[in-house]
């Protein structure tokens, strides 16, 4: 009950202040449910007092010990395009037993690059594929997913049927759906049955239902770009980003 109030409450006042396990997962210090283990454990020492609380406040200053090593909490924000296969979901845990997207990285990462708690940058639906960018910085998916900021996102749809004049013309105006008129998008076909949306919103299986609204519903959906960053990566794989791809690519100033 504790923690879980604790996690909702606001970040402590000061410069880069935080909560325990979140710093060290932000830092590369231990993800976040290893984090909470070692913590729990008695593993863990702030200002040279073993910390249990794995919500206690920390300074990014803190001198913070993991079994008996001297760790920063200093974090600079990293950022990552994984090229997410299908089948796997971007939830913490998956009820059907395909796996998460959580997993499929965390498998393919280079050790040093293992001790961060990677977030996820948004959603991509389980049958969806292309490109999901993760960080460890939740400003930067704040920022990302806010709908005020509109970053562009470019899809290819493989459609029942072939969309007409009409229905791209629709695509593009906007469409209203059970929450509301869709803000105008680009649209264009790319073959008799393949559609390239670019979306600058991220509604709920938001392209699945645009096209299902003009008569043709998707087959297969596939994420090309984010802000300016287009997938380079083979499927399963990832890449770091530079600070100005994820300043200049996706607006995002750490
Ligand atoms: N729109 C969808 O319908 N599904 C996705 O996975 C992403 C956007």
């Amino acid at each position: 009950m504790e923690a879980a109030r604790r996690r909702q409450a606001p970040v402590p006042e000061g410069s880069r202040a935080d909560w325990l396990v979140r710093a060290l997962g932000r830092a590369g210090v231990l993800p976040r449910a290893e984090a909470e283990r070692a913590v729990r454990e008695g593993r863990v020492e702030v200002d040279g007092r073993v910390e249990t609380e794995p919500f206690a406040p920390v300074l990014a200053g803190s001198a913070v010990r993991v079994d008996g090593q001297p760790c920063s909490l200093e974090a600079r924000t990293r950022a990552l395009m994984f090229h997410k296969p299908p089948g796997v979901v971007v939830h913490g845990s998956d009820p059907e037993g395909l796996g998460t997207v959580f997993e499929r990285l965390r498998a393919v990462l280079t050790p040093e690059l293992r001790g961060y708690e990677w977030l996820a940058v948004g959603r991509l639906d389980r049958d969806t594929t292309g490109l999901l960018l993760f960080t460890n910085e939740e400003r930067l998916v704040a920022h990302a997913t806010a709908p005020r900021t509109h970053l562009p996102k470019r899809y290819v749809a493989d459609v029942e049927g072939s969309p007409s004049v009409e229905a791209l013309r629709q695509l593009r105006e906007g469409i209203v759906l059970e929450d509301g008129p869709t803000r105008p998008a680009g649209a264009r076909l790319l073959a008799p049955s393949r559609v390239e949306l670019v979306l600058t919103e991220g509604r709920h299986h938001q392209v699945k239902r645009m096209l299902a609204a003009v008569g043709h519903p998707v087959l297969t959906l596939h994420r090309e770009a984010v802000g300016t960053l287009s997938l380079d990566v083979p499927e399963g794989a990832w890449r770091l980003l530079s600070d100005a791809e994820v300043e200049q690519g996706l607006g995002f100033r750490a």
